[in-house]
Formats: C-alpha cells, structure tokens, sequence
C-alpha cells in the first residue's frame, strides 16, 4: 500500500501526453494499486496516473460503489452534452463548469489485460472524459466555461 501526494498544477507531467501501456506485469499492477490507494485516501471520485508522476495511460474511477481500473482507455464513441461542475485533485480549491458529452463508450483493458468496453452516462460518464483527458495533458480548466473558488 502507498499513498502518493496529488502532483498539482502547473507540475508539468500534468501536460505530458502519456504512453500506452505495453505489456501487463507487476509493476503496472503496483501503479493500479497505488492509485486506487491515493484516490482513497484524498476521497476523489477518479484518479490519472499522471496525477501520481506516471505518464502512462491508466486511469481509476470509483464513485462510492465500484472501482474501475481502466488501462488505455479510449472513447469510441460519444452522445449528447451535459453540463455541470468539476473539481480536480490536481486543481485543489476550484470548480469550473464544463460541458461534456453525456454519455460515452470507453474501450480499456482489465488488469488481466482483458478488452472490455463500458458504456457510462451523468456522472461516471464525466469522470472517465476528466480522467481521459489527464492523459492528454488536459486539465479541466483548460475547457471550462467557468471556475470560481470552492465555498466550504
Ligand atoms: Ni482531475
């Protein structure tokens, strides 16, 4: 188990493109691990690794019933806008409005290195289009219509 601290903005590996994953071995699984811990422990909703110093394409999502461990996710195929608000571990204080598809279809691999594909709307829809576009070097920032600080 290792909790990594959150790279925040502007750290640069932030705006890294990150590479696929080529092969699945104990190193990667580790990665998957230490994220999945990470998210726990700042209680996000979804986590790069670029976020944890590793420009590779993986992702964790988990909004309170699951988790998702996604290895080069893409989307192949999109519907609809929503819009709505965001925050970002690696932006702590801010929430922006952005508008993103609706629903999506993400194409990954399991930590078998398995091919599955979901099919996600609402709220997990836009977690997996933030958490894709960490690995793009995008930050929620850069698209929102809006930001203001966070009240809490
Ligand atoms: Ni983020």
């Amino acid at each position: 188990m290792a909790v990594y601290q959150v790279i925040t903005n502007p750290d640069p590996v932030l705006r890294q493109k990150a590479i696929p994953v080529e092969k699945i071995n104990a190193g990667v699984l580790r990665v998957l691990d230490n994220m999945k811990d990470t998210l726990y422990a700042a209680d996000g909703i979804g986590l790069a690794a670029p976020q944890i110093g590793i420009s590779k394409r993986m992702i964790v999502v988990d909004l309170g019933d699951n988790l998702m461990e996604l290895i080069n996710p893409e989307i192949v195929q999109q519907e609809g806008v929503q819009n709505g608000t965001e925050g970002c571990l690696s932006v702590p204080g801010i929430i922006g409005w952005v508008d993103r598809a609706q629903k999506v279809t993400v194409r990954f691999l399991d930590r078998e290195g398995q091919d599955q594909e979901i099919e996600a709307e609402d709220l997990l829809a836009r977690c997996l289009q933030h958490e894709i576009d960490h690995l793009n070097g995008i930050l929620f920032i850069d698209k929102a219509s809006e930001t203001q600080r966070e009240s809490d």
